[in-house]
């Protein structure tokens, strides 16, 4: 069964073009998922299922007393908890006023107000900072503000044709950015609160998506605004990360405890649960052989799903404490993952079972997330360092080279090469994506 829904094209596709962004470092983190025994806190984005609590829970945080807070409190939560503010790095006055104007544009005297208050409760507090490690290699970041303010882009997607395509998770719509004329467009979601969560293109150009909060996988048409809808069965909740094999067949991952799979042809959706209980399939992709493979953010242990039967084998990891987040696997089809509680990269190797394990450069706190490869050479970047950072790991040599990321990262929670050997990334809490040039 599936729904087809189009929204007027005229209102479908808001077209703005913007100058390449190119501001200093300011961090930014938006922490998901806090790391500890459970691997994060599991729901990501999905209000409903938190008893309209909203994202982050927002009840609970009271803010100190001091003139601004009235307005800091009606303003900065209603995208998300007030915990984002408290439980934040903090900032200089400066750095909060460059942080949240990719969430809100409010009028001068209220950003003034608001930033001395902010950076007077919440001042620059010790952390985990970037640990910059020199090396050959040399990126170039190009980096995009979205036009629609504080949308959390989740996940990029390199396009064939060279754009860069996002998921705005809290805006209900997917944009594209065609990096040679800067121009952005964004395309509205037909169902609201869809909160669009990773994506993948087909062979025909199409996007298509996990609606995280409205289970159901969705196919963009760009050329005509189409949105069709295939909605995702019971048991299955919440799609999560969405991949093609080599035959084009869909894949994803579900908070569920499920991985599911879409038959584009037929429109057939099928949802397979894990053997375990209380697993969170995660990341996602698909070997040299057509064999899915993810990664379970809430349990030491890898999956791979036989792509006929979709049988699940689950792979233990070594360390009891590992929580696998992201996944890639390079041409030897090795399975290399972030393992974001540990600060830790990992590779597991299918024909053997072993792990070999690296620690991150940003130490035991840098909360290693979104993960790709080109080659043999492994991207991924830090979210619990300020700023950011994209990592880069030679499998020959292991060897690491890091870069700080210029505006912030604020969690690249996904990464995708393109098919020239460069980086796609969304930097979800600084409302940017980015293009990182690799020579
Ligand atoms: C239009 C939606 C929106 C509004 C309004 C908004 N934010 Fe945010 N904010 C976001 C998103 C999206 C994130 C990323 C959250 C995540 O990834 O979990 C975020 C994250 C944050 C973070 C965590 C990131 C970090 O660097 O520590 C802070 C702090 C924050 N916001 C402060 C504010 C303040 C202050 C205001 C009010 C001036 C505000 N926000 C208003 C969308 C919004």
């Amino acid at each position: 069964m599936l729904r087809t829904l189009s929204v007027p094209l005229a209102a479908a596709l808001f077209i703005f073009t913007v100058g390449v962004e190119g501001r200093a470092p300011q961090g930014g983190r938006g922490r998901e998922g806090a790391p500890g025994a459970q691997g994060g806190r599991g729901r990501e984005g999905a209000p409903g299922a938190q008893g309209g609590q909203g994202r982050g829970g927002r009840g609970q945080v009271t803010l100190p007393d001091g003139a601004g807070k009235e307005m800091v409190t009606a303003t900065c939560g209603t995208c998300h908890g007030l915990n984002q503010i408290v439980n934040s790095r903090g900032y200089t006055r400066d750095g909060w006023q460059k942080l949240f104007a990719t969430m809100v544009a409010l009028p001068n005297d209220q950003v003034e107000s608001m930033s001395t208050y902010l950076a007077t409760n919440f001042p620059l507090k010790p952390g985990p900072d970037a640990v910059i490690v020199p090396g050959q290699a040399s990126v170039n970041f190009r980096e995009w503000l979205l036009p629609t303010l504080g949308q959390r882009p989740h996940d990029p997607l390199a396009a064939a044709d060279g754009s860069v395509w996002w998921t705005g998770q809290f805006a209900a719509r997917l944009g594209r950015v065609d990096p040679p004329t800067n121009a952005i467009r964004e395309f509205p979601l037909p169902t609201p609160d869809t909160q669009a969560h990773g994506l993948v293109e087909d062979s025909a150009g199409n996007i298509w998506y996990t609606a995280i909060n409205k289970q159901y996988i969705g196919k963009l048409d760009p050329r005509t605004g189409q949105v069709t809808e295939y909605p995702v069965p019971e048991p299955g909740r919440n799609p999560h990360t969405p991949i093609f094999d080599q035959k084009g067949t869909l894949w994803f991952t579900m908070q569920s405890g499920h991985v599911g799979r879409v038959i584009p042809s037929t429109g057939e959706v099928r949802v397979q649960a894990t053997p375990s209980t209380g697993t969170y399939p995660y990341g996602i992709r698909v070997n040299s052989k057509g064999v899915p493979w993810y990664v379970d953010f809430r349990g030491p242990r890898i999956g791979s799903v036989d792509p006929v039967t979709m049988q699940i084998t689950e792979h233990p990891l070594p360390n009891a404490d590992a929580r696998p987040r992201r996944i890639a696997i390079t041409s030897d089809d090795a399975i290399w993952y972030t393992d974001y509680p540990r600060g830790m990269i990992g590779r597991f190797d299918p024909s053997t079972h072993t792990v070999k394990e690296y620690p991150s450069p940003g130490g035991p706190q840098s909360l290693p997330y979104g993960i790709a490869h080109v080659g043999d050479v492994i991207w991924y970047s830090e979210s619990g360092v300020r700023p950011n950072t994209l990592v880069r790991f030679d499998t020959r040599t292991e060897r690491f080279q890091t870069w700080a990321i210029p505006a912030g990262g604020g969690v690249v929670r996904h990464m995708m090469a393109s098919k020239e050997g460069n980086l796609v990334l969304a930097e979800s809490g600084v409302n940017h994506v980015a293009l990182v040039e690799v020579r």
